[in-house]
């Protein structure tokens, strides 16, 4: 019976190898291991063994069935690898990695950083969480000045504060350095505002500063309306509206052209043909002499920026809120 045994095995190991499919697979199971199937057989003769080799022999039977057990298994899975690899269509064009890309912000802001080096200025920083000194005091608005009001913002004590414009690094500038100077200075501005389509109580500014001998209004009002045909367009214009601000003195407001209708006047600029960008002046005698510089020598010319706004005029995006949403389906536009 042993030789028998032996016998089954070689045949088995024979016969696996020439299975070529899971049905021809199974058969051979059926053939091998079924209830009626030939190690079955040997099972069942068990009993008719001299006892005394019958232990001997049930091992072996055992042994061979686990081998069948085992080799079938691992064909099987032999199989279903082919099957897979078969599935997959070579001729399906490649799936794209999703590529980043920069936040449509971050992207004007280069685009204004760079028509500004390009001018001649250098880019100056100064620190989001500001002490009242620099934030006003030395901006020529005392505690009790009015103009505070419109620039409401977190207090984290009584004397620091989350900057409410990037005016402060006029002064951390000025004072550390003397004249002349060209700077401009990007960052994030925060003021108590309810978030509306045009309003986020935290936004972004440039701030542009100009102080050397002899600086004049016309030069303001160049460098600004040549940022703004380099920025939309040599077709657009810019107006200017005296205004006020303790800092500057005389002060103006600075409107382009709508880039939507280029001045013709539509929906999004109210028919008016224009666009309210930010603030500008020359700068205060009071602001040079804070930082020492002698107003009598010396001469120039601040502005602010939106940055959020400039953004949503050249992307026609009508909600300041987008910008900070994270969303990547409204991102990814840009
Ligand atoms: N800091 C002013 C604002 O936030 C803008 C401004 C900057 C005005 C520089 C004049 C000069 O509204």
């Amino acid at each position: 019976m042993k030789e028998q045994i032996e016998q089954l095995r070689e045949t088995f190991l024979a016969e696996i190898q020439t299975v070529g499919n899971v049905q021809e697979l199974e058969s051979l199971r059926v053939k091998y291991l079924g209830r009626r199937g030939q190690l079955q057989g040997f099972f069942k003769q068990l009993g008719q063994v001299d006892p005394k080799e019958r232990p001997g022999i049930g091992k072996l039977l055992n042994e061979l069935k686990s081998l069948f057990e085992t080799s079938i298994a691992e064909r099987a899975s032999q199989f279903r690898r082919t099957e897979t690899r078969e599935k997959i269509d070579l001729t399906l064009p490649g799936r794209k990695p999703p590529l980043a890309r920069k936040h449509p912000l971050t992207q004007v802001l280069e685009e204004i950083k760079s028509i500004f080096l390009s001018l001649g200025f250098s880019i100056a920083d100064g620190p989001e969480v500001e002490t009242d000194y620099y934030n006003f005091e030395a901006l020529n608005i005392p505690r009790w000045h009015p103009a505070r009001d419109m620039q409401d913002t977190l207090y984290i004590t009584e004397d620091v504060l989350l900057r409410t414009h990037t005016s402060p690094v006029q002064i951390r500038v000025m004072e550390s350095q003397p004249p002349p100077v060209r700077i401009i200075a990007p960052g994030r501005v925060y003021r108590r505002d309810t978030p509306d389509a045009s309003h986020s109580p935290f936004f972004h500014q440039v701030e542009g500063l100009c102080v050397d001998k002899g600086v004049s209004f016309a030069d303001l009002k160049a460098v600004i309306a040549e940022f703004a045909r380099r920025m939309f367009g040599e077709d657009i214009q810019v107006r200017f509206r005296p205004s006020f601000f303790p800092f500057t003195e005389p002060s103006l407001e600075y409107d382009f052209n709508c880039v939507f209708c280029r001045g013709k006047g539509c929906r999004v600029c109210k028919q008016t043909g224009w666009m309210e960008i930010s603030g500008a002046g020359m700068v205060d005698p009071n602001v040079f002499t804070a930082v020492g510089y002698d107003p009598e020598v010396y001469s120039g010319y601040a502005f602010g920026m939106g940055v959020d706004r400039i953004a949503m005029l050249k992307f026609a995006i009508d909600d300041i809120r987008l910008f900070f949403e994270n969303d990547l389906r409204f991102l990814s536009q840009f």
